[in-house]
Protein backbone atom coordinates (compact mmCIF):
# COMPACT_ATOMS: atom_id res chain seq x y z
CA UNK A 1 0.00 0.00 0.00
CA UNK A 2 2.91 2.18 0.89
CA UNK A 3 4.29 1.40 -2.76
CA UNK A 4 1.09 3.28 -4.28
CA UNK A 5 1.04 6.37 -2.06
CA UNK A 6 4.81 6.74 -3.05
CA UNK A 7 3.73 6.44 -6.89
CA UNK A 8 0.96 8.72 -6.78
CA UNK A 9 2.83 11.34 -4.67
CA UNK A 10 6.03 10.58 -7.56
CA UNK A 11 3.70 11.14 -10.72
CA UNK A 12 2.13 14.32 -8.41
CA UNK A 13 6.18 15.61 -7.54
CA UNK A 14 6.94 14.98 -11.36
CA UNK A 15 4.16 17.00 -12.48
CA UNK A 16 4.39 19.87 -10.07
CA UNK A 17 7.81 20.20 -11.12
CA UNK A 18 6.80 21.06 -15.21
CA UNK A 19 4.19 24.62 -14.03
CA UNK A 20 5.83 28.34 -14.01
CA UNK A 21 9.49 27.64 -15.17
CA UNK A 22 9.99 30.13 -17.22
CA UNK A 23 13.05 32.09 -16.05
CA UNK A 24 13.00 35.48 -18.88
CA UNK A 25 9.81 36.99 -17.87
CA UNK A 26 10.14 40.47 -15.88
CA UNK A 27 8.00 38.73 -13.13
CA UNK A 28 10.10 35.47 -12.64
CA UNK A 29 10.17 36.25 -8.72
CA UNK A 30 6.96 35.73 -8.30
CA UNK A 31 7.51 32.16 -10.72
CA UNK A 32 10.17 31.41 -8.09
CA UNK A 33 8.19 32.15 -5.24
CA UNK A 34 5.45 29.68 -6.50
CA UNK A 35 7.43 26.78 -7.06
CA UNK A 36 9.34 27.65 -4.41
CA UNK A 37 6.44 26.66 -1.80
CA UNK A 38 4.68 24.22 -4.45
CA UNK A 39 7.85 22.04 -4.53
CA UNK A 40 8.85 22.34 -1.06
CA UNK A 41 7.29 18.69 -0.81
CA UNK A 42 4.46 18.27 1.93
CA UNK A 43 2.21 14.52 2.06
CA UNK A 44 0.94 15.50 -1.00
CA UNK A 45 -2.58 13.76 0.32
CA UNK A 46 -4.89 15.76 -1.87
CA UNK A 47 -3.68 14.33 -5.30
CA UNK A 48 -3.02 11.07 -3.74
CA UNK A 49 -7.01 11.04 -2.54
CA UNK A 50 -7.62 12.23 -6.08
CA UNK A 51 -5.44 9.96 -8.09
CA UNK A 52 -6.90 6.80 -5.29
CA UNK A 53 -10.83 7.83 -6.31
CA UNK A 54 -10.34 7.78 -9.93
CA UNK A 55 -8.82 4.42 -9.64
CA UNK A 56 -11.46 3.26 -7.30
CA UNK A 57 -13.87 4.48 -9.63
CA UNK A 58 -12.69 2.16 -12.67
CA UNK A 59 -10.63 4.88 -14.12
CA UNK A 60 -6.95 5.32 -14.48
CA UNK A 61 -5.11 6.78 -11.27
CA UNK A 62 -3.03 8.97 -14.10
CA UNK A 63 -6.51 10.43 -15.03
CA UNK A 64 -6.48 12.50 -12.21
CA UNK A 65 -3.65 13.63 -12.13
CA UNK A 66 -4.22 17.15 -13.22
CA UNK A 67 -6.66 17.72 -10.70
CA UNK A 68 -4.87 16.67 -7.93
CA UNK A 69 -2.16 19.08 -9.23
CA UNK A 70 -5.14 21.93 -8.95
CA UNK A 71 -5.80 20.67 -5.73
CA UNK A 72 -2.11 20.88 -4.35
CA UNK A 73 -2.01 24.42 -6.20
CA UNK A 74 -5.15 26.06 -4.45
CA UNK A 75 -3.75 23.90 -0.99
CA UNK A 76 -0.26 25.40 -0.82
CA UNK A 77 -1.75 28.37 -1.68
CA UNK A 78 -3.78 28.40 1.54
CA UNK A 79 -1.23 27.46 3.47
CA UNK A 80 0.90 30.90 1.87
CA UNK A 81 -1.63 32.74 3.41
CA UNK A 82 -2.16 31.10 6.56
CA UNK A 83 1.23 31.47 7.28
CA UNK A 84 1.03 35.77 6.74
CA UNK A 85 1.63 37.76 9.73
CA UNK A 86 -1.79 38.72 9.57
CA UNK A 87 -3.09 35.38 9.89
CA UNK A 88 -0.92 32.96 11.99
CA UNK A 89 2.41 34.22 11.83
CA UNK A 90 4.52 31.33 11.14
CA UNK A 91 8.32 31.61 9.46
CA UNK A 92 8.30 27.82 8.49
CA UNK A 93 6.60 25.32 6.39
CA UNK A 94 7.40 22.64 5.11
CA UNK A 95 10.88 22.73 6.65
CA UNK A 96 11.66 25.48 5.04
CA UNK A 97 11.23 29.16 6.12
CA UNK A 98 7.85 30.78 4.96
CA UNK A 99 7.38 32.68 1.50
CA UNK A 100 6.87 35.99 3.28
CA UNK A 101 9.94 35.61 5.18
CA UNK A 102 12.01 34.61 1.66
CA UNK A 103 9.85 36.65 -0.52
CA UNK A 104 8.66 39.65 1.48
CA UNK A 105 4.85 39.56 2.02
CA UNK A 106 3.50 41.07 -1.43
CA UNK A 107 5.27 38.27 -3.12
CA UNK A 108 3.86 35.57 -1.09
CA UNK A 109 0.63 36.97 -1.14
CA UNK A 110 0.21 37.49 -4.83
CA UNK A 111 2.24 33.87 -5.13
CA UNK A 112 -0.88 32.74 -3.32
CA UNK A 113 -3.36 34.36 -5.43
CA UNK A 114 -1.33 33.41 -7.99
CA UNK A 115 -1.51 29.38 -7.44
CA UNK A 116 -5.07 30.12 -6.79
CA UNK A 117 -5.54 31.14 -10.64
CA UNK A 118 -3.04 28.26 -11.87
CA UNK A 119 -5.24 25.85 -9.78
CA UNK A 120 -8.56 26.67 -12.11
CA UNK A 121 -6.16 26.73 -15.20
CA UNK A 122 -4.45 23.13 -14.50
CA UNK A 123 -8.06 22.10 -13.83
CA UNK A 124 -9.30 23.48 -17.19
CA UNK A 125 -6.51 22.28 -19.24
CA UNK A 126 -6.32 19.20 -18.29
CA UNK A 127 -7.39 16.36 -21.41
CA UNK A 128 -10.35 15.02 -19.95
CA UNK A 129 -14.33 15.91 -21.45
CA UNK A 130 -15.48 19.43 -21.06
CA UNK A 131 -18.14 18.20 -18.94
CA UNK A 132 -15.98 16.11 -15.89
CA UNK A 133 -13.53 19.44 -16.40
CA UNK A 134 -16.61 22.04 -15.53
CA UNK A 135 -18.02 19.71 -13.01
CA UNK A 136 -14.63 19.47 -11.40
CA UNK A 137 -14.11 23.01 -11.45
CA UNK A 138 -17.17 23.94 -9.67
CA UNK A 139 -16.42 21.34 -7.13
CA UNK A 140 -13.13 23.44 -5.99
CA UNK A 141 -14.34 26.94 -6.52
CA UNK A 142 -17.12 25.52 -3.82
CA UNK A 143 -14.63 23.97 -1.39
CA UNK A 144 -12.25 26.75 -1.53
CA UNK A 145 -14.84 29.59 -1.50
CA UNK A 146 -16.53 31.81 1.14
CA UNK A 147 -18.64 28.41 1.95
CA UNK A 148 -15.99 26.04 2.43
CA UNK A 149 -11.90 26.49 3.24
CA UNK A 150 -11.69 30.65 3.00
CA UNK A 151 -15.08 30.35 4.89
CA UNK A 152 -13.17 28.43 7.94
CA UNK A 153 -10.28 30.44 7.62
CA UNK A 154 -12.24 33.33 8.81
CA UNK A 155 -13.58 31.55 11.53
CA UNK A 156 -10.64 30.22 12.55
CA UNK A 157 -9.42 33.90 13.02
CA UNK A 158 -12.16 35.28 14.38
CA UNK A 159 -11.95 32.31 17.38
CA UNK A 160 -8.78 33.68 18.23
CA UNK A 161 -8.48 33.97 21.59
CA UNK A 162 -12.11 32.57 22.68
CA UNK A 163 -13.65 29.83 23.90
CA UNK A 164 -15.31 27.70 21.26
CA UNK A 165 -17.52 24.96 21.28
CA UNK A 166 -17.65 21.83 20.21
CA UNK A 167 -19.52 22.46 17.51
CA UNK A 168 -18.35 25.41 16.67
CA UNK A 169 -15.06 23.80 16.23
CA UNK A 170 -16.14 21.51 14.48
CA UNK A 171 -17.83 23.91 12.10
CA UNK A 172 -14.56 25.55 11.53
CA UNK A 173 -12.86 22.10 11.09
CA UNK A 174 -14.94 21.03 8.07
CA UNK A 175 -14.50 24.52 6.14
CA UNK A 176 -10.85 24.84 6.64
CA UNK A 177 -9.72 21.40 6.06
CA UNK A 178 -12.44 18.56 5.20
CA UNK A 179 -14.19 20.56 2.01
CA UNK A 180 -10.67 20.44 0.16
CA UNK A 181 -9.97 17.02 1.64
CA UNK A 182 -13.85 16.12 -0.04
CA UNK A 183 -13.13 17.98 -3.16
CA UNK A 184 -10.21 15.84 -3.73
CA UNK A 185 -11.91 12.90 -3.17
CA UNK A 186 -14.78 14.00 -5.57
CA UNK A 187 -12.12 15.39 -8.13
CA UNK A 188 -11.06 11.58 -8.26
CA UNK A 189 -14.06 10.64 -9.06
CA UNK A 190 -15.24 12.85 -11.38
CA UNK A 191 -12.52 12.15 -13.28
CA UNK A 192 -13.25 8.62 -13.94
CA UNK A 193 -17.02 9.75 -14.52
CA UNK A 194 -18.12 7.76 -11.18
CA UNK A 195 -22.02 7.39 -10.66
CA UNK A 196 -24.14 9.09 -7.50
CA UNK A 197 -23.24 6.12 -5.13
CA UNK A 198 -19.77 6.42 -5.33
CA UNK A 199 -19.58 10.48 -5.11
CA UNK A 200 -21.89 9.79 -1.89
CA UNK A 201 -19.84 7.50 -0.74
CA UNK A 202 -16.86 9.34 -1.21
CA UNK A 203 -17.85 12.59 0.20
CA UNK A 204 -19.28 10.63 3.55
CA UNK A 205 -15.25 8.68 3.08
CA UNK A 206 -13.62 12.32 3.05
CA UNK A 207 -15.78 14.16 5.15
CA UNK A 208 -15.05 11.90 7.90
CA UNK A 209 -11.07 12.02 7.16
CA UNK A 210 -11.48 15.33 6.69
CA UNK A 211 -12.42 15.99 10.29
CA UNK A 212 -10.03 12.94 11.53
CA UNK A 213 -6.98 14.71 9.53
CA UNK A 214 -7.37 18.50 11.61
CA UNK A 215 -8.24 17.28 14.89
CA UNK A 216 -4.67 14.87 14.28
CA UNK A 217 -3.08 18.18 12.80
CA UNK A 218 -4.09 19.56 16.08
CA UNK A 219 -3.15 16.98 18.16
CA UNK A 220 0.63 16.85 16.16
CA UNK A 221 0.44 20.75 16.86
CA UNK A 222 0.17 20.22 20.76
CA UNK A 223 2.74 17.30 21.16
CA UNK A 224 5.41 16.98 18.15
CA UNK A 225 8.25 19.00 17.28
CA UNK A 226 9.31 21.75 14.94
CA UNK A 227 11.84 19.21 13.29
CA UNK A 228 9.47 16.22 13.45
CA UNK A 229 6.68 18.73 11.32
CA UNK A 230 8.40 21.37 9.25
CA UNK A 231 6.19 23.67 10.64
CA UNK A 232 6.43 25.49 13.82
CA UNK A 233 5.28 23.76 17.14
CA UNK A 234 2.73 25.11 19.29
CA UNK A 235 1.30 27.51 16.95
CA UNK A 236 -1.81 27.46 18.20
CA UNK A 237 -1.16 27.91 21.54
CA UNK A 238 0.63 30.77 20.90
CA UNK A 239 -2.07 32.39 18.68
CA UNK A 240 -4.71 31.12 21.12
CA UNK A 241 -6.66 28.99 18.69
CA UNK A 242 -9.26 27.11 19.62
CA UNK A 243 -8.79 23.86 18.78
CA UNK A 244 -10.11 20.62 19.88
CA UNK A 245 -6.80 20.25 21.67
CA UNK A 246 -6.79 22.50 23.68
CA UNK A 247 -11.06 21.90 24.60
CA UNK A 248 -11.17 18.17 24.68
CA UNK A 249 -7.68 17.17 25.88
CA UNK A 250 -5.13 15.11 23.88
CA UNK A 251 -6.56 11.91 25.03
CA UNK A 252 -10.30 12.33 23.65
CA UNK A 253 -9.16 13.92 20.79
CA UNK A 254 -7.54 10.47 19.60
CA UNK A 255 -10.05 8.60 20.31
CA UNK A 256 -11.95 11.16 17.78
CA UNK A 257 -9.22 10.44 15.27
CA UNK A 258 -9.80 6.50 15.54
CA UNK A 259 -13.49 6.98 15.44
CA UNK A 260 -13.76 9.09 12.40
CA UNK A 261 -11.08 7.03 10.64
CA UNK A 262 -13.78 3.98 11.04
CA UNK A 263 -16.65 5.60 9.89
CA UNK A 264 -14.65 6.75 6.78
CA UNK A 265 -13.37 3.60 6.57
CA UNK A 266 -16.99 2.22 6.44
CA UNK A 267 -18.74 4.50 4.01
CA UNK A 268 -16.53 3.56 0.96
CA UNK A 269 -18.81 -0.09 1.26
CA UNK A 270 -20.78 -1.01 -0.80
CA UNK A 271 -20.25 1.50 -3.70
CA UNK A 272 -16.41 0.54 -4.01
CA UNK A 273 -15.29 -2.82 -4.65
CA UNK A 274 -11.69 -2.62 -4.00
CA UNK A 275 -11.12 -0.15 -1.35
CA UNK A 276 -7.76 -1.69 0.26
CA UNK A 277 -5.56 1.45 -0.34
CA UNK A 278 -8.06 4.15 0.71
CA UNK A 279 -8.77 2.20 3.88
CA UNK A 280 -5.23 1.59 4.40
CA UNK A 281 -4.75 5.88 3.72
CA UNK A 282 -7.37 6.33 6.44
CA UNK A 283 -5.19 4.36 8.94
CA UNK A 284 -1.89 5.65 7.41
CA UNK A 285 -3.36 9.29 8.03
CA UNK A 286 -4.35 8.83 11.47
CA UNK A 287 -1.54 7.89 13.13
CA UNK A 288 0.96 10.02 11.14
CA UNK A 289 3.73 11.78 12.46
CA UNK A 290 4.12 15.47 10.45
C1 LIG B 1 -1.81 21.43 6.49
O1 LIG B 1 -2.13 20.51 5.49
C2 LIG B 1 -2.99 22.30 6.74
C3 LIG B 1 -4.15 21.55 7.19
C4 LIG B 1 -5.26 21.54 6.53
C5 LIG B 1 -4.08 20.78 8.43
P1 LIG B 1 -1.22 19.24 5.24
O2 LIG B 1 -0.96 18.56 6.55
O3 LIG B 1 -1.81 18.42 4.16
O4 LIG B 1 0.14 19.92 4.79
P2 LIG B 1 1.19 19.44 3.69
O5 LIG B 1 0.56 19.66 2.36
O6 LIG B 1 1.50 17.99 3.95
O7 LIG B 1 2.38 20.33 3.90
C1 LIG C 1 -5.00 25.70 8.24
O1 LIG C 1 -5.10 25.11 9.50
C2 LIG C 1 -5.85 25.10 7.27
C3 LIG C 1 -5.73 25.82 5.98
C4 LIG C 1 -6.78 26.11 5.31
C5 LIG C 1 -4.44 26.21 5.42
P1 LIG C 1 -3.81 25.30 10.38
O2 LIG C 1 -3.46 26.74 10.54
O3 LIG C 1 -3.96 24.49 11.62
O4 LIG C 1 -2.71 24.62 9.44
P2 LIG C 1 -1.16 24.52 9.83
O5 LIG C 1 -1.09 23.81 11.16
O6 LIG C 1 -0.63 25.91 9.86
O7 LIG C 1 -0.59 23.67 8.71
MG1 LIG D 1 -4.44 28.54 10.47
MG1 LIG E 1 -1.48 27.63 10.48
MG1 LIG F 1 -2.42 23.38 12.54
Amino acid sequence: MRGIYDRYRELTEARLGAFFTEERIPQRRLLEAMRYSLLAGGKRIRPVLAMAFCAASGGKAEDALDFGCAIEMLHTYSLIHDDLPCMDNDELRRGKPTSHVVFGEYTAVLAGDALQSAAFETLLSAPLDAERKASAALILAKASGAYGMCGGQQLDMEGEGRTLSVSEIELIHKLKTAEMIRAAALLGCTAAGADAEKLAAAENYAAALGLAFQIRDDILDVESTTAALGKPAGSDCENEKATFASLLGAEKCRELVIENTQTAKRALKPAFSDTDFLEWLADFLAGRLA
